[in-house]
């Protein structure tokens, strides 16, 4: 059967990569896409950056290709609690779909840094964001004239299950977890430290260090292949997962999957990039190496996924779109990551089990 993916383009340079993304899972496996609205495109054409409709249709497919959402035109519409804002469609649907969990890897893609020479040639590292709770869902929260308030909330079971993950996939790579929190100020944090304590302890052969999220920031920079997994909270995630988009050289290259019970929600890393939208300049790695995500841990195709980051590295070598250094358009870099893709690769692929079999808590 083939799968059935749904297709939500949303905003700005959203449905460039999407189209590129599109365009390279085909060269893999046959699929089934169904495209709904999300974000300012849904606002537009039904004044919901989340339509009923859109959410009925991610639950029935095997997965969730995602664009970007956002831009200036709809930043007027208040804050995202109204449920007036694109952003407000994205959180909306990681809530409905029950994605506790982002998985943001980032390492050295061959091009050029921020960072010193021979640094930035050592990072790989993978974040793993706890994408339900924290502040970035916790009520009561307001907005007044002359005061705000937003509430830090985090319960032991959302740390038990997204810290399981992390340490059955630390178990995949270099065995070593780092915890980023604030255990010197904030209530959550110190709940935080514990509960990962414990699920530590049933991962005796992976290794636990636990940083402040302060200090964190400024070694990822300065010695990153100290890092292998950063196990944090929403909030932090959501930021040190743009500081690590450092380490591979820009924020266009970098992809994403959050993961839940049901079908996973895959996108590419940055934003929809409104200074560019509609150029045909738009960097489409991050959304091609989301394809690759999304073999891995939704289609059951682990070789394939490998494949396409091979053929997504190797067009990197060759041309690169503005955004890190070259010429190139979207369509350009596209077209090298299909040639590069090599068929030979995953011929002989027999089904595995992906991560997302065997993470049960
Ligand atoms: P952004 O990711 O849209 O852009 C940040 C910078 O990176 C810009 O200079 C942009 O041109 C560049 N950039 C991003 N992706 C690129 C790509 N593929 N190729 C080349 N250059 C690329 O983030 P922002 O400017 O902070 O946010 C703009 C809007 O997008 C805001 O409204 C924000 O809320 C929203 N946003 C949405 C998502 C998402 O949908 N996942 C993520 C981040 C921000
Ligand atoms: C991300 C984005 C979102 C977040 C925004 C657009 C709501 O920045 O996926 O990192 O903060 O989670
Ligand atoms: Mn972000």
């Amino acid at each position: 059967m083939k799968p059935k993916i749904a297709v939500l383009p949303g905003d700005g340079i959203g449905p460039e990569v999407t189209y590129s993304a599109l365009r390279v899972l085909a060269a893999c496996l046959p699929f089934e896409a169904c495209q709904a609205l999300v974000g300012g495109a849904a606002i537009d054409a039904t004044g919901d950056p989340l339509p009923a409709e859109t959410v009925e249709l991610c639950r029935r497919c095997d997965a969730v290709f995602l664009g970007a959402v956002g831009g200036p035109r709809w930043e007027a519409a208040g804050p995202r609690w109204e449920a007036g804002r694109p952003e407000d469609g994205l959180l909306r649907l990681r809530r409905e779909l029950g994605v506790y969990a982002s998985l943001r890897p980032a390492r050295y893609l061959g091009l050029p840094t921020p960072l010193k020479e021979g640094l930035a040639r050592h990072a790989d590292v993978l974040v793993v964001r706890e994408l339900s709770a924290g502040i970035y869902f916790g009520e009561p929260r307001w907005l007044r004239e002359e005061a705000a308030l937003d509430t830090w909330q985090q319960t032991a079971q959302e740390v038990r299950r997204v810290a399981h993950l992390a340490f059955r996939l630390a178990r995949r790579r270099r065995k070593h977890v780092t915890s980023v929190d604030k255990a010197n100020v904030l209530a959550s944090s110190r709940l935080w430290r514990r509960v990962v304590a414990e699920v530590a302890a049933e991962y005796g052969d992976v290794a636990l260090e636990n940083r402040h999220v302060d200090a964190a920031s400024f070694e990822l920079l300065r010695a990153p292949h100290q890092f292998d997994v950063i196990l944090t909270d929403n909030l932090f995630g959501d930021i040190l997962s743009d500081e690590a988009a450092a380490l591979a050289g820009s924020t266009g290259v970098l992809p994403s999957a959050s993961l839940g019970e049901g079908p996973g929600l895959y996108q590419p890393n940055h934003g929809p990039a409104p200074g560019i939208a509609g150029r045909g300049v738009a960097n489409p790695t991050g959304a091609i190496l989301t394809v690759a995500l999304m073999l891995e841990h939704a289609l059951r195709r682990p070789q394939m996924a490998r494949a396409v980051e091979a053929a997504a590295v190797a067009a990197l070598r060759e041309l690169r779109t503005p955004d890190v250094g070259g010429h190139a358009t979207t369509e350009q870099v596209t077209d090298a990551v299909l040639r590069h893709l090599s068929w030979s690769r995953w011929a002989s692929e027999s089904e595995e089990e992906p991560v997302a079999a065997d993470w049960g808590v």
